[in-house]
């Protein structure tokens, strides 16, 4: 099959864009992600899907402490694509210049952003390469009533050399998830504790 021929339903199926916050044993970090979804149908039980990639740092803080954030950015925020999703928390405190305070879950959450939910992880799926996370949304909040931020859109606005960078940093990885994709793991997930 020719990915072209997909590509446009492919490139719509992504989300706004998050920052997704995390917290386990004294560290906190924070990564990007467009790989969510809605998940529940009952308004006073909502849920999401959150799929993360294995080789980031997030990916050990959510699957340990059970819990993530998600703050979606404003569309004035393109500083934090670059902050969040092209370095990694292991060579860099992600959060000491972002204002940020934990609540339910005890991830934390950004002062300033689109809006956020505060996630509890209740089950999990291996993907290989990622997991995908299902949460109960705990606590959340919309805090601005104008759009939020869209990749699609973003890419024409951030400087050439983050595209770059991040063309760079996403070709390494879809290497690595080739190798993995394939490995599932169907062991199934156990709740924490
Ligand atoms: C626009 C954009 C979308 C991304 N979407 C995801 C995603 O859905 N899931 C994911 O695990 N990583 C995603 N990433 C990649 C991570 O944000 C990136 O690898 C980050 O450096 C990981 O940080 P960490 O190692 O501190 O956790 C995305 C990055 C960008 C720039």
């Amino acid at each position: 099959m020719e990915y072209a021929r997909i590509a446009p339903i492919m490139g719509r199926l992504w989300s706004p864009i998050a920052a997704v916050t995390s917290h386990w044993q004294g560290k906190s970090n924070a990564q990007i992600a467009v790989a969510i979804a809605a998940a529940s149908i009952v308004p006073d039980m909502p849920r999401v899907v959150l799929q993360i990639y294995k080789t980031n740092y997030s990916h050990d803080l959510i699957y340990n402490s059970g819990s993530f954030a998600l703050n979606f950015l404003r569309q004035d925020q393109l500083e934090l694509i670059k902050d969040f999703g092209l370095v990694s928390g292991r060579d860099r405190d992600k959060l000491s210049d972002v204002g940020h305070a934990p609540k339910a879950t005890g991830s934390p959450v950004l002062d300033d952003c689109w809006g956020f939910l505060d996630c509890r992880v209740v089950n999990a799926m291996d993907g290989g390469d990622m997991t995908c996370f299902l949460g109960d949304v705990l606590d959340g909040e919309t805090l601005s009533q104008a759009e939020p931020l869209y990749w699609r859109d973003a890419r024409r606005e951030i400087p050439a050399a983050w595209n770059e960078e991040w063309d760079r940093k996403i070709s390494g990885e879809i290497e690595v998830s080739k190798q993995r994709m394939p490995n599932l793991d169907f062991k199934p997930w156990q709740p924490k504790g």
